[in-house]
């Protein structure tokens, strides 16, 4: 297992730590991720397909010994799958186990059935979870696919690293995690979300730095 290493302390250093992981890094790129890295700030990549977005999530991760989270997007993504989700199937068992066995607390039945075994963790809560790595990376893949409504939920958990189950309580991230959102630009993302995030425009590789 790779250990944790510490966030690079310059741009030069994270311009090495991504070149070592094979990546063609222009320096504004480096510039603009060692700046979200030290302010703790998502880092938003924007680009054509195939310009090296979703790569930098990864590389970033496998440089740092972080565990990579990634939530891929697409239409009618909800808070079910990107979020959390009960496992009612079990709950259900839990219930017919109860009444079989008289046990007709109303009250303690459903914190019984509430509680953390019976959630069912997606990216997004797993993202909030300490880890013995150190925060991870978490990516969010091509948000310009997800519906707006999603995003305007996914700007609040990006401003306090933080998710709300009604029947549960709040979870919060002990150590906020490094996240990277992309977007191919088939549509625009809101204002909101691109002022959380450091900003960077992906450009296809230059000749002279892809044949360096
Ligand atoms: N700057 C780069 N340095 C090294 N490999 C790159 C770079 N940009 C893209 N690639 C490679 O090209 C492929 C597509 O990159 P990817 O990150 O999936 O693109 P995007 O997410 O922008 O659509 C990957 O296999 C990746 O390794
Ligand atoms: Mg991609």
């Amino acid at each position: 297992m790779t250990t944790a290493s510490e966030l690079p302390r310059s741009v030069d250093a994270t311009l090495e730590l991504l070149t070592s992981q094979g990546y063609l890094a222009e320096r504004q790129l480096a510039t603009v991720t060692f700046l979200a890295l030290r302010m703790g700030r998502p880092l938003f990549l924007e680009g054509e397909a195939g310009v090296g977005k979703t790569e930098v999530a990864k590389v970033l991760a496998a440089a740092l010994g972080r565990k990579l989270i990634r939530l891929q997007c697409y239409e009618g993504l909800d808070i079910a799958s990107a979020v959390y989700e009960w496992n009612s199937a079990a709950q259900m068992i839990a219930i017919r186990l109860a009444e079989a066995s008289g046990d007709t607390d109303r009250e303690q039945l459903s914190s019984d059935i509430f509680a953390e075994r019976y959630l069912i963790k997606r990216p997004l809560l797993q993202a909030l979870e300490p880890d013995v790595a150190g925060a991870p990376v978490l990516l969010i893949d091509e948000l310009d696919r997800a519906d707006e409504a999603f995003e305007a939920y996914l700007l609040e958990i990006l401003s306090d690293f933080q998710v709300t189950i009604p029947e549960f309580g709040t979870i919060q991230a002990p150590q906020p995690p490094i996240v990277i959102v992309t977007s191919n630009r088939t549509r625009e993302i809101h204002d909101a979300l691109k002022r959380r995030c450091l900003y960077h425009w992906v450009d296809y590789p230059s000749a002279d730095r892809e044949l360096a």
